[in-house]
């Protein structure tokens, strides 16, 4: 594992050499714990589902994730950071998705990552040329959920596979520096890793990708509803903070806490 920051040419260096491994984080004292353990962390427009509540992506603005890439960065002295740019941030002009973009480089994230192919690759091509780092995200884009229907899996049919395909190429082509393949069979994704030269990150795309990625809170069991077959559950901390809750509000209300040894007496 390298020790010194990463960055998006040692992400590139990785392809084809040792896995890549990402994690969501949205605040300081997550990205701390994160932060030497993995390669990059991304600032997800997931926070609007994990720390909003919302049932979408959808309405996460660009002031949000300004704050919470604010907060990450804070903490990243190792792991590169990416920040997503929200929906409506970057589809509307080219202007207003450099400007966007910039603007999340200007609060400390290293890269930005939109969602889409063929359809966001001159926009792509504009930014990068820019200056400012890409990471394309293609298949299963959660901006695009009213669009598929819900949250299924793409690229199953011969069409679509075709058209996820021409994505990548596409994202490549415009210079972007690394793809999120998310939702798509792993015969698409391991397809799509053999014919870019630029590192895949997976998430429900199988174990042929560059590296993978998921978001914190479910691999960390803090989200017992939500169990998806493309995630794995690390720990099941859940639990473990409804257990030191519990004993909290226990202690608190037979006046076990605070005990003498967490108070103050006044001095003479
Ligand atoms: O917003 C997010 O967390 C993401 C990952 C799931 C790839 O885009």
């Amino acid at each position: 594992m390298e020790t010194s920051k990463i960055t998006t040419q040692s992400l590139q260096k990785r392809k084809g050499a040792e896995k890549i491994v990402a994690v969501t984080a949205y605040d300081y004292t997550m990205a701390k714990l994160f932060d030497e353990l993995v390669d990059f962390i991304l600032v997800g427009d997931s926070l609007g589902m994990v720390i909003q509540g919302k049932p979408n992506t959808l309405s996460v603005s660009m002031d949000e994730m300004l704050y919470h890439t604010r907060c990450v960065v804070s903490a990243a002295r190792h792991a590169h950071v990416v920040a997503d740019m929200p929906f409506l941030s970057y589809q509307v002009g080219e202007e207003e998705a450099i400007r966007n973009a910039g603007r999340l480089l200007q609060v400390g994230a290293e890269a930005v990552k939109v969602e889409g192919g063929v359809a966001v690759a001159k926009t792509v091509a504009r930014i990068v040329d820019l200056g400012i780092p890409v990471m394309g995200h293609i298949g299963l884009t959660p901006q695009s959920v009213h669009a598929f229907g819900g949250y299924k899996v793409q690229g199953r049919t011969e069409k679509s596979r075709e058209s996820i395909l021409q994505d990548a190429l596409a994202l490549e082509d415009a210079g972007a520096y690394a793809l999120v393949l998310e939702g798509i069979p792993v015969e698409l994704a391991a397809e799509i890793t053999r014919r870019v030269k630029i590192p895949t990150i997976g998430i429900g795309a199988g174990s042929s990708c560059d590296g993978q990625i998921l978001v914190n809170q479910d691999l960390l069991g803090l989200n017992p509803s939500f169990s998806p077959r493309f995630v794995k559950k690390y720990a099941d901390l859940a639990d473990t903070i409804r257990k030191a809750i519990t004993e909290y509000a226990s202690d608190v209300r037979k006046e076990a806490f605070p005990g003498p040894e967490h108070s103050f007496h006044v001095t003479h």
